[in-house]
């Protein structure tokens, strides 16, 4: 049985120790893309979000281009634990890239210019849902995902390796796999200081 929506989301965490083992299969995972796109909102139902989803040797190529993104900027003593980091990355199932299509927010700016300022906003605030329903939907098929955001220094390579449209802007790196642990306990602040209610 599924798990239900709240104890989805309260299992979902930032898994950074994961591995290549299968969990479910790549259809599963691409129906989870395909649900997560089609249904998450966007403003004005504009349906700018745009997802790359890498398997096998393109999710390590995703991860070597990363490294050697890096290798050219870390200092040497650094570059270790770097290494070390992306290398995680790499050792997970997968990866899922989230874009934003600059060419629907800009039209939507020409076409409503008393909302101007807000489409770059609204684009953001919904890549973050279209994120948030893909890292949970994978937590729910018994991945571990984290985000990472490696996006101007990786963009312009990641474009040329996959063909992707220049309009397309790189929001997030979502690379997920089989939980190897478990993350640490979280610590939480105290609801009453977060949410007020009137009645
Ligand atoms: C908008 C946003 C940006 C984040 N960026 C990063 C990131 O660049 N690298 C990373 O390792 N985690 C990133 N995280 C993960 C958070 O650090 C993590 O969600 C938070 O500490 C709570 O832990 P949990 O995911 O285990 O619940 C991001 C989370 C959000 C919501």
């Amino acid at each position: 049985m599924k798990k239900d929506f709240y104890t989805a989301v309260a299992d979902r965490r930032s898994f950074y120790d994961i591995s290549k083992e299968k969990v479910t299969s790549d259809e599963v995972i691409k129906e989870v893309i395909e649900q997560a796109v089609k249904n998450t909102p966007s403003a004005f139902n504009s349906q700018s979000a745009r997802v790359v989803l890498l398997l096998e040797k393109h999710h390590d190529k995703l991860w070597d281009i990363t490294k050697e993104v890096l290798r050219k900027i870390v200092t040497v003593d650094q570059f270790a634990d770097t290494e070390d980091k992306i290398n995680s990355f790499g050792n997970g199932y997968g990866t899922v890239l989230f874009f934003e299509d600059a060419n629907v927010i800009e039209a939507l700016q020409s076409e409503f210019a008393l909302y101007k300022d807000n489409f770059p906003v609204w684009s953001q605030q919904s890549s973050g849902m279209h994120q948030y329903v893909v890292w949970t939907a994978l937590e729910m098929e018994g991945f571990g995902a984290s985000l990472q955001h490696y996006n101007g220094l990786i963009e312009a390579d990641v474009k040329k390796e996959w063909s992707i449209p220049e309009s397309w802007k790189l929001i997030a790196q979502m690379p997920f796999g089989k939980p190897k642990s478990q993350p640490d306990e979280k610590q939480f602040k105290p609801l009453e200081e977060r949410i007020v209610v009137f009645k």
